[in-house]
């Protein structure tokens, strides 16, 4: 655990770089400056860099201009990660800080904590112990790494504590704190009541499904990703749906000449990324969304909109066992089905696991200010 700070504020280093970081981060950098005692430094990767993925996010959510922008951009794998480990060592080497904060399971997640690890700053993950057991996923590889080197581990639900604890993590660094993405749902819900989006895109409240879809393993693979089209092509004769398209997406339906066969479809709206705040419009107000991201399975259990996962797993069971979510995997025979039971049932209501209430960085703030600043 890291030693006290005394007479002087503690520096973080609180490290942001995809979209699903910025509604983490949100909440957390608010409460750090809040507090006395803590000096937050805003560190952006760079590895989302478009406006659509990042900028409109510091904008809807109001989190101010990064400190520091890495600006490592895109690239595979290996090659993003150690671009990120190489701008961010030289940065801690010339000031290193009194923590790290790291949020998530993207690159930069783990390509931060390694930096500050080896060079023996303390690293505190926000989000941590979550498992789809599936080490095909590049995300799982960064869960485990990143829990594996981290001194305070901060965890959404109880099923995360149990994970860290069967992998050998001591009792003490874990900490069951709740959801900071449910923090800035909360904060945006009645802001969102006044986007003119629905209205924009011509839609009906509760006349229309929602779509996402980037994981490597559904739009990467062609027969796997036209197996998933073939499903939106029959659910779209029962309602119409909104297909927001991240760009791995677009660059896969160019690559496998898919483009003609979307656009021929009348009841798919397929748009450019959304803003938050829209973003949260449409999934408040949809019939049903199909996704294979991660936070929206947690976003529409409190939400209460039903939600297919087009994934085999989650690393978030518990929006399964006391949330509205399925898992269809990508076959279109169980999507279709799935989301045809859904049309004929009543909307599910708001789930609401243990402690997703709001207060999730005010009990993680409270945690480090205890630990780091009064030792
Ligand atoms: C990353 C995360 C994933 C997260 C997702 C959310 C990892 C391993 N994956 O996946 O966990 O759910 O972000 O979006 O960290 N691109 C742009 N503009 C941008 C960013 C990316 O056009 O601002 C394009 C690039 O062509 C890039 C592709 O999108 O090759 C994929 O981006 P990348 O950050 O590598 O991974 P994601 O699939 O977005």
């Amino acid at each position: 655990m890291s030693p006290g700070v005394r007479n002087r504020s503690a520096e973080i280093h609180l490290v942001a770089g995809a979209r699903p970081n910025f509604m983490k981060i949100a909440p957390l950098l608010t409460e750090l400056e809040k507090r006395p005692g803590f000096r937050p430094v805003l560190i952006h990767t760079g590895q989302h860099y478009d406006k659509a993925m990042s900028r409109a996010f510091f904008e809807d959510l109001e989190i101010r201009p990064p400190d520091v922008n890495l600006g490592v951009g895109s690239g595979s794998q290996a090659r993003q990660t150690g671009r990120i480990m190489q701008a961010y060592e030289e940065l801690v080497i010339d000031g290193p800080p009194d923590l790290v904060m790291v949020v998530g399971d993207v690159n930069s997640t783990v390509a931060c904590s390694l930096v500050a690890a080896k060079l023996h700053i303390p690293v505190a993950h926000v989000e941590a112990g979550l498992r789809s057991f599936d080490r095909t996923m590049p995300e799982e590889i960064n869960r485990i790494l990143t829990d594996a080197i981290s001194d305070y581990l901060f965890t959404t639900c109880s099923d995360a504590d149990q994970n860290l604890l069967r992998e050998g993590i001591a009792p003490e660094k874990v900490f069951f704190v709740g959801n900071v993405m449910i923090d800035s749902l909360m904060r945006v819900r009645e802001k969102a009541r006044r986007s003119d989006v629905l209205e924009r895109l011509g839609l009906e409240e509760r006349g229309f499904a929602l779509m996402t879809l980037h994981r490597p393993s559904n739009v990467d693979r062609e027969a796997t990703l036209r197996g998933i089209l073939e499903a939106v092509e029959r659910v779209q004769n029962h309602l119409p749906v909104v297909f927001p398209v991240h760009p791995r997406s677009r660059k896969m339906f160019g690559r496998f000449g898919l483009e003609e066969r979307i656009d021929g479809l009348e009841g798919l709206k397929v748009i450019d990324p959304l803003g938050y705040i829209d973003f949260v419009r449409l999934m408040d107000r949809a019939r049903l969304v199909l996704t294979d991201s991660g936070g929206i399975q947690e976003e529409t259990t409190v939400l209460g909109i039903p939600c297919l996962t087009l994934r085999e797993n989650t690393e978030r069971p518990v929006t399964v066992h006391q949330g509205t979510n399925r898992l269809t995997g990508p076959d279109p025979e169980r999507i279709v089905a799935e989301a045809e039971k859904i049309l004929r049932e009543e909307l599910p209501g708001t789930h609401r696991p243990p402690l997703w209430d709001g207060a999730a960085a005010d009990r993680i703030v409270t945690i480090l200010s205890e630990r780091m600043l009064s030792a």
